[in-house]
């Protein structure tokens, strides 16, 4: 292996001996907040001409995968040039040390470039899509895939994912809602959490430096999963308190978990761009939260402000975004092109430069890059990391564990193979293999994703339950030319079940819906094989909470899959058998209709509430064709077993700041079979110095009971969990009085409590 001071002889060799005295860059605070590699960022910038610093702030997509429009430019000429600091969308060890050494043999300083790649759910095993996986409540699971999936891009030259995606979101229409947490702060701040420290291999700078660990990226910083009317790339219209109480807390979550850089959103916020905006930027991030890590924009973001209509040019869009505190300008070439211009006519200081280029070079030596720019590129590490069998399992498991089971009417599932029976595995989801990762599968191949049939079949392979097979339609047209063998199919079994879902073009990034009904001729076909009178069961492989009124007026029983990555068809297999009993929980609440959209459990009460007991109350706050409350509300799911809350105790009904209460409660698998439950805790505070929500998710316990058994769970209720942002924009918990509810879902009021901070 080839090391940095062979390629040159002048930066990197004060680089690697730190030898320079100067003091640290003006106006820059270190990530690591370590002297001697403050020193070493100094000695290298101190060799660096504007341009080449310039050239740091560039990131270049190398278009192996196509992840927005395609810029046209000459990327390698810079790159030979020493004028670009990161690439992405180039992978694989041969790939990346092909860039790696163009960059090194050719430009003046040697600076090794930062590899950067989506790697959302997985890099080569794909995992359940984020939303999937969150819906598991399992926070070992999501570090741990969130470390494997860093395993494998690492082995593959990758040194930072633009991952996670912690952006809160409220509105099913939006395509992208598949690749967070889902709608609530609470959880979305833990999630966030455990996947920056899963990346990076813990919450402490020195573990980015370990081979298996890659950077991550807190995005879309802020507030892009606020998109009006759930379209893509829209304007976010949040008032300040909405933006700090719930849009921001998985973000600072993911800044005080270490996460190493930020990616700027699409969207403004309060009429600037974030792309633009230096109040989010410097005075939000940097100044009150400390953020000591470089901003990259998203993809052409700096360019899309001139179509935002705040600057004329693009010019001045690189002169707004580089004084905002943006550090590095994701493939639209603006800082490249403008920037040496804006510092020469005084529009951009290049102390703001040196800050920014001490940032992105401080992470190339956190990773180890200056000592050795090949330390990721080693063939047989790849060759050995990826897919292993231990990962593959992981998958598996997690798969499982991320189904929701949503109705189960005459206990239609699990599929016991004990039975004598004849299955009829009906619709496009059965056989398919490509769907299955979703959108954002990194590196996964399609094809080798495991079908609901594979699955299936190895399961259910030396039972006597036997399974016949029809697609019935496709997942998009209207066609309906195959219904005729579908029904034929479904009348020669004793049990039907269909496996239907959305494309996985239809969410993700760009993939937005005004209809959330299962697409094209799915629900037609549904109907028809309601028709034959056999019972009828459901899975769903799809990205996003659907509208399934009718579904769930109809079909006996319905299992929400999602899209569940490589390990697909084995993890349904677990479920639909009962070898796993599903214990998944929506992150997301499902609407009985588009037209509730956007729809969260922790929304702001109104004057004018529904009266629970006469609804159809006139002057209210309500729909006249449909009720306000989502069809499957937020925490819920089903279990093949049953589970009981009771029991809820407070040690005391009031506190002092500084003090705690302590709530317990007895939970029981109240079933004939174990199973796993998640119990949860919700408040609601009665006034405040603003409005505060009708219910906030403030703790929760994932337990494993036997049949039968019984545990206590215990919460503990303090000021810093009743702390929000009031009138003054302080965040602080505000005495009064508060009601708390300990169950099992959001809607679940059974046990109720309240209690006083004085
Ligand atoms: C645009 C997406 O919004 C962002 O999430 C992604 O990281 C970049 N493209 C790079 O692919």
């Amino acid at each position: 292996m080839k090391r940095l001071t062979t390629f040159i002889a002048g930066a990197a060799v004060a680089a690697t001996l730190g030898g320079c005295q100067q003091p640290a860059v003006s106006g820059w605070k270190s990530f690591s907040g370590d002297k001697n590699i403050e020193r070493r960022v100094d000695s290298v910038l101190q060799l660096m001409t504007l341009e080449e610093k310039v050239g740091q702030m560039a990131q270049y997509s190398c278009n192996w995968d196509v992840t927005g429009p395609v810029m046209t430019g000459d990327y390698e000429t810079l790159l030979k040039q020493g004028l670009v600091g990161s690439l992405f969308n180039v992978y694989t060890v041969d790939g990346v040390r092909k860039m790696q050494e163009m960059a090194l043999s050719e430009s003046r300083l040697k600076i090794p470039v930062l590899f950067g790649y989506d790697v959302v759910h997985g890099y080569r095993t794909i995992f359940p899509m984020p939303l999937a996986e969150s819906c598991s409540w399992d926070l070992e699971r999501m570090r741990k895939s969130a470390a494997i999936a860093a395993d494998e891009a690492s082995a593959s030259g990758i040194a930072w994912t633009f991952a996670p995606m912690v952006d809160i979101s409220r509105d099913a229409r939006w395509g992208r809602v598949m690749e967070g947490a889902g709608e609530d702060p609470y959880l979305g701040s833990l999630i966030a959490k455990v996947r920056v420290e899963g990346f990076q291999g813990g919450n402490d700078w020195r573990s980015l430096a370990d081979v298996n660990t890659v950077l991550a990226c807190c995005k879309h910083f802020a507030a892009y999963g606020a998109a009006e009317a759930g379209r893509d790339y829209n304007t976010s219209e949040l008032s300040q308190n909405t933006l700090m109480n719930y849009y921001m807390p998985p973000y600072l979550a993911a800044k005080e978990a270490g996460v190493a850089t930020f990616m700027a959103s699409f969207n403004e916020i309060n009429g600037v761009p974030s792309t633009g905006n230096k109040w989010l930027m410097t005075d939000l991030l940097r100044k009150d939260w400390g953020f000591n890590g470089f901003v990259v924009t998203d993809y052409t973001g700096i360019n899309e402000m001139v179509a935002h209509s705040i600057v004329r040019n693009d010019k001045e869009a690189g002169e707004l975004a580089a004084n905002a505190g943006i550090d590095m300008d994701m493939t639209g070439g603006i800082y490249s092109q403008h920037l040496v211009q804006s510092v020469k006519e005084g529009k951009v200081s290049e102390e703001n430069i040196d800050r920014a280029v001490a940032s992105i070079l401080e992470m190339k030596f956190l990773l180890g890059l200056f000592d050795d720019p090949y330390r990721y590129l080693d063939n047989e590490r790849e060759k050995n990391t990826i897919m292993k069998p231990e990962f593959l399992q992981e998958a598996r498991e997690t798969s499982a564990r991320s189904i929701v089971l949503l109705k189960n009417d005459n206990n239609f599932f699990p599929i016991s193979k004990d039975k004598n029976i004849t299955v009829a595995l009906i619709g496009p989801m059965v056989k398919d293999k490509i769907n299955q990762n979703g959108e954002w599968a990194g590196r996964g191949e399609r094809e080798e994703s495991i079908s609901l049939f594979e699955g299936l079949t190895e399961k259910y392979a030396g039972t006597n339950v036997k399974f016949i097979y029809a697609e019935g339609c496709d997942l998009l047209t209207d066609d309906s030319s195959k219904f005729a063998e579908a029904i034929a199919t479904a009348r020669r079994a004793d049990i039907v079940l269909a496996a239907m879902g959305e494309d996985f073009n239809w969410s993700g990034e760009a993939a937005c819906r005004t209809d959330l009904k299962l697409p094209g001729a799915q629900q037609a076909l549904l109907k028809e094989l309601k028709k034959t009178g056999k019972p009828l069961g459901l899975i769903l492989v799809n990205g996003r909470p659907l509208d399934l009124s009718w579904e769930d007026q109809h079909v006996d029983g319905i299992l929400e899959a999602w899209y569940l990555g490589t390990m697909a068809g084995h993890g349904m297999a677990d479920v639909i058998s009962g070898d796993y009993n599903p214990s998944a929980r929506l992150t997301m609440s499902f609407p009985r209709t588009v037209g509730q959209l956007p729809l969260y459990y922790n929304q702001k009460p109104t004057g004018r509430p529904v009266p629970p007991e006469a609804p159809d109350t006139d002057y209210k706050s309500r729909y006249m064709d449909v009720p306000n409350t989502p069809l499957y509300p937020f925490g819920y799911g089903l279990s093949y077993t049953t589970f009981a809350v009771n029991s809820m105790k407070l040690d005391q009904n009031s506190f002092t700041k500084g003090g705690k209460i302590t709530v317990t409660a007895e939970v029981e698998n109240t079933g004939k079979v174990d199973g796993e439950t998640v119990v949860q805790m919700y408040i609601r505070d009665l006034a405040g110095s603003v409005t505060r929500p009708v219910k906030e998710l403030k703790g929760f316990e994932k337990v494993a009971l036997k049949a039968g058994e019984k545990k206590q769970v215990s919460f503990t209720i303090d000021e810093a969990l009743l702390a929000f942002y009031g009138i003054d924009m302080q965040k602080k918990a505000e005495p009064g009085d508060f009601t708390v509810w300990v169950g099992l879902n959001s809607a679940d009021e059974t046990n109720q409590s309240s209690f006083s901070l004085r």
